[in-house]
C-alpha cells in the first residue's frame, strides 16, 4: 500500500531500523516541492544536515543551491534527499545494510514525487539506485533511463569542493538536465495536437 507524506514523516521521524538512529541529532527526511519535475538524491545527511534536520544545508549545500540557481530553478520547486535519512558518524559512507534499511523510504518519496528527471549526487546514490558498479568520473553526464524516468549520475557537491577543476564538467551535467526538462515539458506540451 502506498503511504502519504505524513505518514512516510512519522516512519521516519520513529525509525530505529539500522545503527545510524543511535547517533543522530534529528532525521533528515529530505524537503521540497512534493510534486517536483526534478529530484536531487545525495549520499546522506552531514554535521550541519543532522543539526538542522534538513538537507544540504551546509557547504556542498550551498554548493548545491547555487547549480540549482544556475539552471533557473530555485530549492523549493525541486526535492532534495538522500540515500540514509540519518548522519553517518564521522561522515562515513553509509554502510550497505545501512542503506538498504533506508531505501523503501527513498522508493516512497520517488512514488510520491513522481519525477521525470533525477540527479544523482555521487557514486553513493548511484550505487544504491541505478547500478552498484559507477565510478563517477567515467559515468558521470550519461543518462540512465528506467520507466520513464531519466537519471542522471553527477559529481558529489563534496567532490567539486575538494576538487573544483571537476565543477565544468559538473556543469555540463547540469546543462544537459536543464536540456532535458524542457525537452520533456515540450514534449508534454505538444501531446494531443497535431
Ligand atoms: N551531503 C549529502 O550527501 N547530503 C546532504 O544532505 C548534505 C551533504
Ligand atoms: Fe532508519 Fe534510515 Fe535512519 Fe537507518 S538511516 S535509522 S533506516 S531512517
Amino acid at each position: 500500500m502506498r503511504v502519504s507524506w505524513a505518514q512516510l514523516g512519522e516512519q521516519i521521524a520513529a525509525c530505529e531500523k539500522c545503527r545510524l538512529c543511535e547517533t543522530r541529532t534529528n532525521v533528515v527526511p529530505g524537503e521540497g516541492n512534493p510534486n517536483a519535475r526534478l529530484m536531487f538524491i545525495g549520499e546522506g545527511p552531514g554535521q550541519e544536515e543532522d543539526r538542522q534536520g534538513r538537507p544540504f544545508v551546509g557547504r556542498s549545500g550551498e554548493l548545491l543551491t547555487r547549480m540549482i540557481h544556475a539552471i533557473g530553478l530555485e530549492r523549493s520547486e525541486v526535492y532534495i534527499c538522500n540515500i540514509v535519512k540519518c548522519r553517518p558518524p564521522q561522515n562515513r559512507n553509509p554502510e550497505p545494510d545501512e542503506a538498504a534499511a533506508c531505501l523503501d523510504y527513498l522508493r516512497a518519496q520517488v512514488a510520491l514525487v513522481r519525477p521525470r528527471v533525477v540527479v544523482l549526487l555521487g557514486k553513493v546514490a548511484c550505487q544504491y539506485t541505478i547500478r552498484d558498479q559507477v565510478f563517477i568520473t567515467r559515468d558521470h553526464g550519461r543518462w540512465y533511463e528506467q520507466k520513464g524516468v531519466w537519471f542522471m549520475p553527477t559529481f558529489h557537491p563534496s567532490a567539486l569542493l575538494r576538487d573544483p577543476s571537476k565543477k565544468r564538467d559538473a556543469w555540463e551535467d547540469f546543462q544537459k538536465v536543464r536540456d532535458k526538462l524542457a525537452e520533456l515539458e515540450a514534449a508534454a506540451g505538444t501531446e494531443g495536437t497535431d
